[in-house]
Formats: C-alpha cells, structure tokens, sequence
C-alpha cells in the first residue's frame, strides 16, 4: 500500500520501487517509528486535535504491532516502502478509520529524523557502555602490572624502559576521550524534531514541548527546516566511530606484533585464535587482524556521508535515506569491534619475562646511563656522545650495558663509578620516572587512583 496514491494515474515501475524502498533497512527503526508515533498521539488528543478514543484505539493497535513485530508473528514484507508506511499501514488493518488520523501534523520526514535520533542516542549509550566495560579491564591490567618491565618504542625501534601498566595506560587515556566525544554528541543532538512537519511546521497548535519531552529530549529543536534536514549528528558519530576504530587497530597492530613468534610478548587465547588449513602449526591473530581491517569500514561511512551531505539544498532529500545502511553498519562494526576486542584483551597471558628480556636488550637504559654522567657534572651533549660511543663498544661485543666492566667504563670516561650499575637497572630507570603522566610506580599510582574515581562517576 502507497501513502501517496492519489494524485498518480499510473503504477510505479517495479524497479522504481525497488530502488526508492528503504524499508529492507530502516526496518531495523520499528521500536523507533513506533515510540515516535505514540507520543506524538498522545500529543495530539492533550490538544484537543484527536479524540481520546482514537488515541487510545491508536496506542493499543500500535504497542500490538511492536509486540507481534518482535514475537515473529507479524513479519515485516518488503511491499511498502518503508518502516513508516509499514506501521501505519498494518495499523489502519487492524484498527481501521482512527489508524487514518495519526499522521495528522506530520510528515515523514520529520517521523524519519526523529526515528534517526531516537536509534543513535540508544545505540551511543550501548557503545558508551561497552568502552567502559573495556576501560575496567585496562584498569585491571594496570593495576596487576605497575612493575612488569616492558620496553616503550619510538619507530618501532626499542627505546626505553616502561611498564606494562604504562603502556595500557597510554590506550586508557584514547577510549576514555572516545567516550567523553560521544557524551558531547549526545548531548548536541538530543532535541526533539517531531513537529516539524516537512519542512514548515505545521497549522495545527502541536505542543512541540510536550513530545520533547515524552521522548526524552532536552526540549524542541528550534528551526524546521534544520530539523529535518540536519544529519550533523550522524556525521560526528561516524567520525567519533572513526576514532574508536583508529585506536582499536592501532591496539591490533600491537597486539598482532606482540605475537608474532619473534617478539613473543603475550599468548592470544585458543578461543580467541585461529588456525590454518595448511600450516599446522599455525596459530593467527586473525580477531586482530579483522577489527584493524573492519577500520575502513569505519571510515568509509564517514567520508561516504559527508559526501552524500554536501550538496544538498535545504530541506529534505532524498540523499539523505543513504544514511541508514551507512550508519546501522558503522554503529554495528564498532560495536562488534569493541566487544571481540575486549574478549580478546581480556583473556590473552602477557610474558612478562619476555617483555622484561626484550627491555634489557636493547640499550633502553642508554639515556638513563646519560643522566648519570650528567648527574656526575657532565654536560648532556657531552655525555650523550659518551654513552653512543659505550653503546657502539656493546654492540661490537655483543653485550649489554650492564655487563660492562667498570674498568671498560673508565676507559671512556673516567667519571663512571661502581653506582653506574644500579642507575641503569631496568627498575631504576622506571622507577626514577615519575613526573605526572610518567611509568613510575608512585606516578602511575597516582593516575590510578583518578581512573578509579573516573570509572565510578562515569
Ligand atoms: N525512507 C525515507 C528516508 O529514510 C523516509 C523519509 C521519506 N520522505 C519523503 N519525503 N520521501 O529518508
């Protein structure tokens, strides 16, 4: 059945259909349409404009199309056109004549910008909710890992020494912003478009205050054309998608690094690997590897939509039914992402003694070994091509820093002594570290303890 019948002679080509339809996707909206239409109901019999009668004939018919939506036994069939003809369609079959009178001052284009906002603020609260969840484990992580010596890069080249807890602190620090962007999008988009008719508003005196705030809105948005129009919103949740997927796979990369057979710094979880049809003894991060390349999705929907966007003349489009697929898809991989991700974190082992061999090896102390000449009274430049030239001397040798005599010490520079050792332990060079923000084990305390009154006011 066609909303829009009557002024066509013709019926519309198959194809047209087809192709116009949206209802395969925006069917995902019923609770949405549906919750929509029952305030704004509710609205028109307080103002006199329908009878209590057919509001109630309306709502009853209405919460008994959700239920059989979701029970299976009313199966949503791609003859309309879309979820909002749908609903009004099955409703005038089942309650007839008062089913004709709920989509009086309205239009679908401000029903369909209301169900938009009504699904995403739902889906960015779940979303909010599972970077917690992910936050809570990081915390944990760190918690247990405050002397679990690892080496921090720069280049992918090994650089200094850090902890376990530093590093997870440092991806922290990202979802915690994450969620703190899509707290700021929440609250920008949360007013109410009903009301705004197609484009114009309407003549009937609709109380825009009261669906605002049955709905849950901070109140009415305040220009009609804006209203439906406006798909801002969406563009900034894709963008903030974008991120949260940018820093889970720069996390993948990590973790897909940390695993291979030469670094040897954590073990993912049988559950969370996969094997290979060919290599037997082949255990892949493949869970890593689809997040780091489900990115691009991620991405695309943003650049997708902001191109779709940004042509258009004010009011409604038809452009903008592009958003629904681009963003239920978006909403749906990052979720998923964010879920796999955290099953993945949560359960693979980290080994320690290979991270701490790794930091060991790679001369991570060599600036800590700096500071000591400088804390002798050298000057930085001076001590800085000192220690290059020990370093060059290791790695003729093969050894490390702290397997050096103190006499081969001497013999570059005089200023070493026997305390040279403890100032380049692993544990000294972290441990000595602890300007705010920093790996040392007072520092990263002190960072705790604001991540845990965080997660408990968030
Ligand atoms: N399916 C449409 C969309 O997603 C609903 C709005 C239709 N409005 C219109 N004037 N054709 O945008």
């Amino acid at each position: 059945m066609k909303l829009w019948g009557g002024r066509f002679t013709k019926e519309t080509n198959q194809l047209v259909h087809n192709f116009n339809a949206s209802l395969s996707f925006d069917q995902k909206l019923f609770e949405e349409d549906i919750q929509g239409s029952i305030a704004h109901v509710t609205m028109l019999a307080k103002q006199g404009i329908l009878s209590e009668q057919d509001e109630k004939a309306i709502i009853d018919g209405l919460n008994g199309i959700c239920e059989d939506i979701k029970s299976g036994a009313l199966a949503i069939d791609e003859e309309h056109e879309d979820i909002h003809s749908f609903v009004e369609a099955h409703l005038i079959q089942r309650i007839g004549d008062a089913g004709k009178r709920l989509h009086t001052g309205r239009s679908r284009n401000d029903q369909v910008a209301l169900d938009m906002k009504l699904y995403t603020r739902k889906e960015i609260l779940e979303m909010d909710k599972l970077l917690k969840d992910l936050l809570a484990s990081l915390y944990r992580i760190m918690q247990e890992n405050l002397d679990t010596i690892m080496p921090g890069f720069t280049h992918l080249q090994k650089a200094q020494p850090i902890t376990l807890a530093h590093h997870m602190g440092a991806y922290f620090e990202m979802f915690k912003r994450d969620r703190s962007r899509l707290h700021d999008i929440y609250e920008r988009m949360n007013y109410c478009p009903l009301g705004s008719g197609a484009l114009a508003g309407t003549t009937y005196p609709l109380d825009r205050e009261m669906t605002a705030s049955l709905l849950d809105f901070y109140g009415p948005t305040q220009n009609s054309m804006d209203s439906v129009s406006d798909r801002d919103y969406l563009i900034e949740l894709c963008s903030a998608m974008s991120v949260i997927m940018m820093h889970l796979s720069r996390f993948c990369e990590e973790i897909i690094i940390w695993n291979t057979n030469e670094y040897q710094f954590i073990e993912i979880d049988d559950s969370y690997s996969t094997g290979s049809s060919i290599m037997p003894q082949k255990k892949n991060p493949d869970i890593a590897e689809l997040v780091r390349g489900k990115t691009g999705r991620v991405y695309g929907s943003l650049i997708s939509l902001l191109t779709t966007m940004k042509g258009l003349s004010l009011a409604y489009n038809k452009d903008m039914q592009e958003d629904k697929e681009l963003v239920f898809d978006a909403i749906d991989t990052t979720k998923g992402c964010i879920v796999l991700f955290h099953g993945m974190l949560d359960t693979l082992t980290f080994r320690k003694d290979n991270m701490r061999a790794s930091a060991e090896g790679g001369f991570t102390n060599a600036t800590d070994a700096a500071d000591y000449l400088v804390s002798h009274g050298v000057a930085f430049r001076d001590a800085h091509g000192i220690i290059g030239q020990l370093v060059l001397y290791c790695i003729d040798k093969n050894i490390s820093l702290s397997e050096m005599t103190l006499e081969e010490y001497k013999a570059i520079s005089p200023v070493f002594e026997e305390d040279i050792y403890d100032a380049i332990r692993m544990e000294t060079c972290v441990s000595r570290r602890n300007t705010i923000g920093a790996p040392g084990q007072e520092a990263m305390k002190q960072v705790l303890a604001v991540y845990k009154d965080y997660l408990e006011q968030n």
